[in-house]
C-alpha cells in the first residue's frame, strides 16, 4: 500500500515537474492558469493516449486517458499507477478543479486542458462563452469493479431524460435513465468505451427509430458490433459528417440537449459501410447509457468539478474547426 502510494506520488511529481517546465515559457514568475496535454487516438485500440516524460531516467510514458477512474485519471502502465490529475494539478498550480477534453477522430493531437484557459481554436473560434451546461451527477454507489461496494462512483454521470432521433422522442423506459438506489441505471461518459453502449431496450428503440428515419438509404449487412449499416456510397455528406438524422440526448430541459451529428453517430467500417455507432449493452447492464469516445470526438467537453457541471459544445465541425486546432493563449 505504502509502496504503491509512493509510486503514485513519484509519478505525479514527475508529471508536475514536466508540466512546470512545459509551462515555464508562460508569464514569468506567475503560476500558469492552465496546462495542456496532447491526446492522440490510437487507431489500433481506439483508446485515447496522452504522453509525458518521466524523469530519472528520462523515459517517455504513454498513458491511457480514463474518465471512468476518478476526476480525470490517467491510467499508466496498464492500471498500476493512477493519479487524479485535476486535483493534483489544482493543488500544485492553484487553479480551479476543472478540465476540458477535446478528442480528435484521427491520430492528430487533441487536447486535455487543465485549469482556466480560453477555449480558442483556429481559425479564430472561441468556445468559452458558447457552451451549454448540464449538472454532473453523483452516483452514490461505485460502478467500478475495483472499488469497495460502499464507495461513491468517481465517474461522470449526466441526467439524460430522453433520446430523440430526428427531433422525435424515442419511446423508452425512462426509469432506466435514472440512477437507482443501488447505483444502477443512468448515463455516464467514458473515454475507454470506443462507442456508445445502450441497454438492450434503449438500443432497440434508438436503432428502430433511426432505421425508420433513414428508410430511403440503402442498407447493407450489419458489421459487428453494430446492428444498422448503410451503403456508405449512398449516404450524403455534410460539414458535420454523413447526412443522417440527428440523435439528441435531452438533458435537464429541451434547450439543454446534446445534439449528435453524423460525424459522431456514424462509424465507417471495412467494405465502405457506414454504421450507426451504438452497441447493445445487454438487458441488465450496470449503467443504461455509456457515452463512448467516438461520440465525444471534435466536441469540447468541460468537466467543472468545482461547480459540478459539464459544459458541452456539440460538434466543432459546425464551426469549421476541430479539436486539433486548439491553441493555448
Ligand atoms: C445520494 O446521496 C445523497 C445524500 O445522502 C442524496 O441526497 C441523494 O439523493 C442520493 N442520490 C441518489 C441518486 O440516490
Ligand atoms: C422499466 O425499467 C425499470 C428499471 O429497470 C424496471 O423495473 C421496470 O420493470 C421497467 N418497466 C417496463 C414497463 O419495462
Amino acid at each position: 500500500m505504502a509502496r504503491s502510494t509512493r509510486l503514485v506520488a513519484s509519478t505525479a511529481t514527475a508529471l508536475l515537474l514536466l508540466l512546470l517546465s512545459a509551462c515555464s515559457c508562460r508569464a514569468a514568475g506567475d503560476s500558469p492558469s492552465a496546462v495542456v496535454l496532447a491526446v492522440r487516438k490510437d487507431g489500433a485500440t481506439g483508446q485515447y493516449l496522452t504522453g509525458f516524460r518521466q524523469r530519472t531516467p528520462q523515459v517517455p510514458v504513454t498513458a491511457v486517458l480514463d474518465l471512468g477512474g476518478g476526476t480525470l485519471w490517467v491510467d499508466c502502465d496498464a492500471g498500476r499507477a493512477r493519479f487524479a490529475l485535476p486535483t493534483q494539478l489544482a493543488a500544485a498550480f492553484r487553479f480551479s478543479r476543472k478540465f476540458a477534453l477535446c478528442l480528435t477522430s484521427t491520430s492528430a493531437a487533441g487536447a486535455v486542458v487543465f485549469g482556466d484557459a480560453p477555449y480558442a481554436f483556429q481559425p479564430g473560434v472561441d468556445l468559452s462563452k458558447s457552451l451549454l451546461y448540464t449538472p454532473l451527477l453523483v452516483n452514490n454507489v461505485s460502478t467500478a469493479g475495483v472499488s469497495g461496494e460502499k464507495d461513491k462512483s468517481n465517474e461522470y454521470f449526466i441526467g439524460v431524460t430522453a433520446i430523440k432521433v430526428n427531433g422525435r422522442a424515442v419511446p423508452l423506459n425512462a426509469s432506466l435513465l435514472v440512477i437507482d438506489k443501488q447505483g444502477g441505471g443512468g448515463t455516464k461518459l467514458s473515454t475507454v468505451a470506443p462507442y456508445t453502449v445502450l441497454e438492450t431496450s434503449i438500443h432497440k428503440a434508438v436503432t428502430d427509430a433511426f432505421a425508420a428515419e433513414t428508410a430511403m438509404i440503402p442498407r447493407v449487412r450489419a458489421v459487428a458490433p453494430f446492428k444498422l449499416c448503410y451503403d456508405g456510397s449512398k449516404v450524403g455528406s455534410t460539414r458535420v459528417g454523413p447526412a443522417v438524422p440527428t440523435v439528441e440526448l435531452v438533458l435537464q430541459s429541451e434547450a439543454a440537449s446534446w445534439v449528435v451529428f453524423g460525424a459522431n453517430s456514424m462509424v465507417a467500417v471495412k467494405g465502405g459501410a457506414l454504421c450507426l455507432g451504438v452497441v447493445d449493452g445487454g438487458a441488465a447492464p450496470r449503467t443504461s447509457v455509456v457515452v463512448g469516445g467516438h461520440m465525444m470526438e471534435d466536441n469540447l467537453l468541460e468537466f467543472d468539478l468545482q461547480r459540478s457541471r459539464l459544459g458541452f459544445s456539440s460538434s466543432l465541425l459546425f464551426r469549421q474547426t476541430t479539436c486539433n486546432n486548439f491553441r493555448l493563449g
